[in-house]
């Protein structure tokens, strides 16, 4: 694709200026993509309800047009735009998590052209709670479909230094908010479903939503083969499985088993890696760092391990961290699944083409 001037505009992200929003919302009624922060990660906009602005989208990120769209809204009444019926659920659902890192999948409105769904019947709709994204998606006075901001394949942004390394020349405009609060995408909901069913575990936790869908499924992406081309033109059924989805350019070795057994195995790794002159990079918690103190590797600390809302946040930016300091492997150390914990499994999961490398019991430090 031809190159274009990339702007970036630092926006405040709690009170965003709106001589700024009218920019960014001018762009997006004329056609154009914006790069723009919510509260999970960056997105890449564009009018939802103009197929040729949504084409862009695809074109920016090199994304197949089988892999479909959220569409971000700003208040309630617009579902009644996207969507042809509400299951009774879905007020009390938006009442609980909207505005936030929920999207639920609901029946298709025919306003919203299929691009957007890679032709399913269905549609991704979810209402961000960052203030610029809220601002930008009113004053645009439409619907904005958003991916992440990020290259196809590539790990999702969380600042907007991300976003230009994917993007820059690609988008006119980055509106940027500072970093993005949860760190993980969102919790995408198939209400469609005869049960239902969590396809990517995010932003809101399988508990938080348990409390008001007692009998919500998780899908299992464990069985997700890996991306293969041949799908292209098909819409895939649950379609952000593919295994490799969130792949770091460099490969990532995943570490099970209990603290001490992951530290020892992550260890005796990197030593022998380093014996043969590789670069090797660790993502581990705060409480890990002293055991890597000598061994000629990079750390990056993801903050406290009991605190999945700190390693959400840091995720991301520590596989770019690691990724841009020319690291050949990555080491990474498991961490609890509850809450936040699921979608922080999935994402390393997938960054490790769903490979683990379990310690040896019995082997203690
Ligand atoms: O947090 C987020 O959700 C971010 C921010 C920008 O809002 N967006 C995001 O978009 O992560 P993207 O395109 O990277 O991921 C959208 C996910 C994909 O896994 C896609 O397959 C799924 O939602 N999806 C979209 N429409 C769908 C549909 N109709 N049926 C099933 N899955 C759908
Ligand atoms: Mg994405």
């Amino acid at each position: 694709m031809q190159r274009i001037h990339t702007e970036i505009v630092k926006i405040d992200p709690v009170h965003p200026e709106i001589t700024k929003i009218e920019h960014a919302a001018a762009l997006i009624r004329a056609g154009e993509l914006v790069v723009f922060p919510t509260e999970t990660v960056y997105g890449l906009g564009a009018n939802a309800l103009q197929t040729q602005a949504v084409e862009r989208i695809f074109v920016a990120k090199g994304r197949p047009l089988s892999d479909p769209l959220i569409v971000h809204i700003a208040d309630e009444d617009a579902l009644a735009d996207v969507t042809t019926a509400l299951p009774a659920v879905v007020r009390q659902l938006t009442r609980t998590f909207w505005p936030g890192p929920l999207t639920l999948i609901l029946p298709r409105s025919p306003r919203v052209p299929p691009i957007i769904s890679a032709g399913l019947e269905t549609v991704a709709v979810r209402m961000p709670r960052h203030p610029v994204a809220l601002a930008l998606i009113r004053a645009a006075d439409t619907p904005i479909a958003a991916p992440s901001a990020n290259r196809f394949m590539h790990v999702s942004p969380t600042t907007a230094q991300h976003a230009l390394a994917d993007l820059d020349g690609r988008v006119p405009l980055i509106l940027d908010g500072g970093p993005c609060s949860v760190g993980v995408e969102s919790t995408v909901l198939d209400l469609c479903a005869a049960t239902p069913t969590i396809l990517r575990p995010g932003g809101v936790s399988l508990e938080a939503l348990r409390s008001v869908l007692p009998h919500v499924q998780l899908a299992n992406r464990q069985n997700i083969s890996t991306y293969d081309d041949s799908k292209r033109i098909e819409a895939q059924k649950s379609p952000g499985q593919m295994l490799t989805h969130y792949a770091p350019a460099v490969p990532l070795l995943l570490f099970d088993g209990t603290v001490g057994e992951m530290r020892s195995a992550m260890l005796a790794e990197a030593k022998w890696r380093r014996e043969h002159d590789e670069r090797v990079g660790v993502l581990v918690a705060a409480e890990d760092i002293a055991t890597f103190e000598e061994s000629g590797v990079l750390v990056y600390s993801l903050g406290d391990a009991a605190k999945p809302e700190q390693v959400a946040a840091a995720l991301f930016a520590g596989l770019r961290t690691l990724e841009e300091a020319g690291v050949q492997v990555i080491l990474c150390r498991s961490f609890a699944e509850h809450g936040l914990g699921l979608a922080i499994r999935d994402r390393l999961l997938r960054a490790a083409s769903g490979k683990i490398f379990k310690a040896e019991s019995g082997k203690e430090t």
